[in-house]
């Protein structure tokens, strides 16, 4: 999402004549654009920060700009630390940008816009892409789930959609520009509702432009994932086969805790659901240990849920508190050596699944999307799979951008080997 956003920013100044620079020690402006998810996140930012002041020291004019996230919810704090920060703006504000940097030089220091809208969805703007595969299209902001560990309904506001036809008219001039996979995006993207018209039926219209390769959406919430979704991704060849469908927790206790307004039973049930109307398909997951409350039998029901599941991939955090929301509170907070201990047991657990679904797909031939040279080798590409699997096979005479056929051969750590059919074929 910030990706997508730090493209919407940097059109708006584009639009302002500013060129955009890889030197940090020459350029004009510096703007960072933060993320609050977790303390991890923020600290990633302040180390940043610093770095700005010494910057700052060299060459004063340089304006320094917190954008995004933490800017809603740290700008107190920013202010009274970061004497080196002009220019505070929250993720429903970057219209103001060209206002506030044409009258930044003359203002008393730092400006500052955290407000939050209702409406503010960017519509007429379109972000600066630079050539590649994949497109990411915001369709909607903002998150009304409220679940207790959470910070973003409060730095990114009520959720809002965007109009279809604006997202429909972004994702041709996307495939115009020569973009192959869009990715459409949203805090809790599959709650997208513009009128009376559904996520699924966005879904549909973007599979049915021509030109579109691939079709990706993140992060849905399992409460809005419908019979209609699921059908959509199985009638289009060109969304794939792959959902997120973000776990947290395995006992029923925390998960009510977490406010996430589904049981475990009904999590299972919808894995079902999925994998019936969807063979074959590709579902990751997001799990936090150590949220309070969180006992030796809690944490048990999320491994019991991982072995039932057997997910391909998870992203797995330690509960972080985030000021201001409902679980900070709790009086129950768990030890930082027993949050350390259950991730360690998720995160190997979960490479011994990833391997074992993984396996499952040696021997037979997969349709990948050729995205940039392997890191292991210059003679070898990697791209995925449509169920989002690194596939590292090599080169041959295809280029990247391209569908291409892959025998696979191997899986090895999180990734499959294959050889391009076309190579195959000439051997045999
Ligand atoms: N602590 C740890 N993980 C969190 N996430 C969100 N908030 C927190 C938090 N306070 C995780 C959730 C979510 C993912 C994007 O980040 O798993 O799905
Ligand atoms: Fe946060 Fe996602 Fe829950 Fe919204 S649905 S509060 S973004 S975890």
């Amino acid at each position: 999402m910030n990706v997508a956003d730090s493209e919407l920013v940097e059109s708006i100044l584009v639009d302002q004549g500013y060129k955009s620079s890889n030197d940090l020690n020459t350029a004009d402006v510096i703007f960072i654009n933060t993320c609050s998810i977790r303390e991890h996140a923020e600290d990633k930012v302040h180390s940043q920060l610093g770095r700005y002041e010494l910057i700052k020291k060299n060459r004063p004019n340089t304006i320094i700009g917190v954008l995004g996230c933490m800017a809603q919810s740290l700008k107190q704090d920013i202010l009274e630390r970061r004497s080196c920060v002009d220019i505070i703006l929250g993720p429903d504000s970057y219209r103001r940008l060209p206002d506030l940097l044409n009258r930044g030089k003359n203002q008393p220091k730092s400006l500052v816009d955290t407000k939050l809208s209702r409406f503010e969805v960017y519509d007429d703007l379109f972000p600066s892409r630079k050539d590649g595969i994949n497109a990411w299209i915001s369709i909607m902001r903002g998150c009304d789930k409220f679940c207790t560990f959470c910070i973003v309904p409060f730095t990114r506001g009520r959720e809002r959609s965007r109009n279809p036809l604006s997202i429909i008219e972004e994702a041709k001039k996307a495939v115009d520009q020569g973009f192959k996979e869009i990715t459409l995006l949203g805090q809790n993207v599959n709650s997208y509702l513009h009128e009376d018209y559904y996520f699924h039926n966005l879904l549909e219209a973007v599979a049915k432009i021509p030109g579109i390769n691939r079709i990706r959406y993140t992060s849905p919430h399992p409460q809005d994932i419908t019979v209609e979704l699921l059908s959509t991704m199985a009638e289009y060849d060109n969304i794939c086969n792959y959902v997120h469908l973000p776990l947290q927790a395995g006992s029923n206790k925390i998960l009510n805790r977490m406010n996430r307004t589904y049981t475990k039973s009904k999590f299972l049930s919808l894995v079902d659901l999925i994998r019936e109307i969807l063979p074959d398909v590709g579902i990751s997951t997001d799990i936090i240990v150590g949220f309070p409350g969180e006992t030796d039998e809690d944490f048990s029901q999320t491994i019991d849920v991982m072995n039932r599941v057997k997910f391909d991939s998870a992203f797995n955090f330690k509960y972080s508190p985030r000021r201001g929301t409902k679980a900070s509170e709790y009086d129950d907070q768990i030890l930082e050596r027993t949050k350390q201990e259950r991730l360690q047991e998720v995160i190997a657990l979960q490479k011994r699944h990833t391997l074992e679904r993984n396996i499952k797909l040696v021997g037979t031939t997969q349709t990948v999307l050729v995205e940039k040279e392997s890191k292991m080798s210059s003679n070898h590409w990697a791209g995925r799979t449509d169920s989002n699997k690194w596939v590292i096979f090599s080169k041959g005479n295809v280029k990247i951008k391209e569908m291409t056929s892959v025998y696979i051969k191997k899986a090895k750590g999180i990734t499959l080997h294959g050889e391009l059919i076309q190579d195959l074929e000439e051997a045999a």
